[in-house]
């Protein structure tokens, strides 16, 4: 049984999490290490934005500032790109492998204050919006645990974008 959080201090913990990824990811060295760490980076993060895009953001549509909203989601779709990349890619023996994990470090920082900015992030307005937190924090939990589940079996798909169209470069 999923243990019991309010719908955003569980997206917090997300957020807490592969911040300290990041973290490890800029110390670590060796043994392939940089690259198992990028992957619990990818895996984390996919699992992160479908359950925020499954559930808390459509809880939220009406109730907060539609044009933030709708950056999460084009930030979202941003950062699944990079993901993508980075789970297909080359690994260590990218020469860009350390800036595609940066730049997927500075979309991250910059959607967590978004989220967590105090008094007009998302999360401030939603808590100012009547959500359930609780009912929407056992959603997110099972659904969390589902998906790391099935993203660690199978490994992470291919991302699904929901704001563009896939364009061939
Ligand atoms: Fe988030």
């Amino acid at each position: 049984m999923a243990e019991t959080r309010d719908a955003t201090a569980l997206l917090r913990e997300d957020h807490r999490k592969v911040e300290d990824l990041f973290k490890e990811f800029e110390k670590a060295s060796g043994d392939g290490r940089k690259e198992t760490i990028a992957r619990q980076i990818c895996l984390e993060l996919s699992v992160h934005a479908a359950i925020e895009e499954e559930i808390f953001y459509p809880a939220c549509e009406g109730k907060v500032d539609e044009d933030l909203l709708k950056e999460s989601y084009v930030e979202h779709d941003a950062a699944k790109l990079l993901i993508a990349e980075i789970e297909a890619g080359k690994g260590e023996s990218d020469e860009y492998f350390d800036s595609k994990v940066k730049v997927l470090s500075e979309e991250i920082e910059h959607h967590v204050e978004e989220e967590e900015k105090p008094k007009t992030g998302l999360f401030a307005q939603a808590r100012e919006a009547d959500l359930d937190m609780k009912a929407l924090g056992e959603q997110l939990a099972a659904r969390k645990e589902e998906l790391t589940a099935s993203f660690k079996a199978s490994g992470v798909p291919e991302p699904e974008l929901t704001t563009m169209d896939e364009v061939q470069v």
